[in-house]
C-alpha cells in the first residue's frame, strides 16, 4: 500500500457512540487518521479501542464542547498528532428536555444552546489555525432538518406541529452560522446537513431520539461522510440530506 506524507485527518465532536461514531469507523475505514473527541473518556476511549480493533488508526480526544478549557486542552491534543487538520466534525448535539415554548426555560435553552451552538463555534474557532494549513480544508456541521425555517413552516412536515423551541432554534441558528463561516472565510468549505430523508419524513435511530427513528446509523451518516470527502471545488454554505439538496 502507497502511503501519502499527509494522510486525511479529522476530528468528530461525539465521537463515542451514535452518527458520530459511525462517521469515525467510515472515515477511518478509508484510511484517514481519527480524532475522536468525547466528552467521558472512559466511552470515548472504549469506542476507539472499538475501531483500533478494525484496523482503524485512532486517537481518542478528551472534549466537552461546552468548556472552553476543554476545548483548549484538545488542541494541544491534536497538535500533539499532527500540524494540520483536514476535516472538523461538528456532531456533538444535545436534545435538551423537549419543551413547548410556554415552558421553556432560559436555563434549559442556554444549556441546549451551549451544546449546538456555541459547542461548534468554540471548536471551530479553536481549531481554524489547524485547518488554515491543511490543503483542502473542510468543517461539517451535523444540524436537523427541524432547523430549517421553510421544513418548520411546511404543515406536511413533522417539525410544523412538534411544539418544541430550545433544539429547534439551537439547529436554526447553527444554519445561519454556517452560511456565514463560509461567507467569512472561502477557503474553508463549511456545509451543514441533516441525518435524514426530509421528502420520506425519516430520521435516524440513536439515542438522541429513543431509537425511533427509520434509518440505520449507515444511512443516516452518509452526507456527513459526502461533505467531509468534498474536494476543493467542492460547494460551500449548502445544506443537505443523503438524498440531496435541503431547504434552509
Ligand atoms: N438521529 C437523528 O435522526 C438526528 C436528526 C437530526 C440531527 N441529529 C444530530 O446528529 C448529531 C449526533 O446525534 P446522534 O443522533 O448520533 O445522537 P447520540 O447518539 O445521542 O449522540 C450525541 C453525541 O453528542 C455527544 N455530546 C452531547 N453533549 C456533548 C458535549 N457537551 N460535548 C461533547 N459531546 C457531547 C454525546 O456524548 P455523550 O455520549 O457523552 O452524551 C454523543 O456522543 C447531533 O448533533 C444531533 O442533533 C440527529
Amino acid at each position: 500500500m502507497t502511503m501519502t506524507p499527509h494522510p486525511t485527518s479529522a476530528l468528530i465532536t461525539g465521537g463515542n457512540k451514535g452518527l458520530g461514531l459511525e462517521t469515525a469507523r467510515r472515515l477511518g475505514e478509508l484510511g484517514w487518521t481519527i480524532f475522536l473527541g468525547s466528552r467521558d473518556p472512559g466511552r470515548g476511549q472504549a469506542a476507539a479501542d472499538h475501531l483500533t480493533g478494525r484496523g482503524i488508526n485512532v486517537t481518542m480526544i478528551p472534549l466537552d464542547v461546552t468548556s472552553d478549557q476543554s476545548v483548549a486542552d484538545a488542541v494541544v491534543r491534536v497538535r500533539q498528532h499532527t500540524d494540520r487538520l483536514d476535516v472538523l466534525v461538528n456532531n456533538a448535539g444535545a436534545a435538551g428536555t423537549i419543551m413547548a415554548p410556554a415552558e421553556a426555560t432560559v436555563e434549559e435553552v442556554h444549556s441546549v444552546y451551549d451544546t449546538n451552538v456555541y459547542g461548534p463555534i468554540r471548536v471551530t474557532n479553536a481549531f481554524l489555525p489547524l485547518l488554515r494549513v491543511a490543503d483542502n480544508p473542510r468543517v461539517v456541521m451535523v444540524s436537523s432538518a427541524i432547523g430549517s425555517l421553510t421544513i418548520a413552516t411546511d404543515p406536511t412536515q413533522p417539525p410544523a406541529t412538534f411544539h418544541e423551541l430550545a433544539y429547534s432554534s439551537s439547529k436554526a441558528a447553527l444554519n445561519m452560522i454556517t452560511i456565514r463561516y463560509a461567507q467569512a472565510l472561502p477557503e474553508i468549505r463549511f456545509n451543514v446537513l441533516t441525518p435524514g430523508e426530509v421528502a420520506n419524513r425519516k430520521y435516524t435511530a440513536t439515542d438522541i431520539n429513543n431509537h425511533t427513528g427509520q434509518l440505520t446509523v449507515t444511512e443516516g451518516s452518509d452526507p456527513i461522510i459526502e461533505l467531509a470527502t468534498i474536494g476543493a471545488d467542492g460547494p460551500t454554505a449548502t445544506f443537505i440530506d443523503r438524498l440531496g439538496p435541503v431547504p434552509w
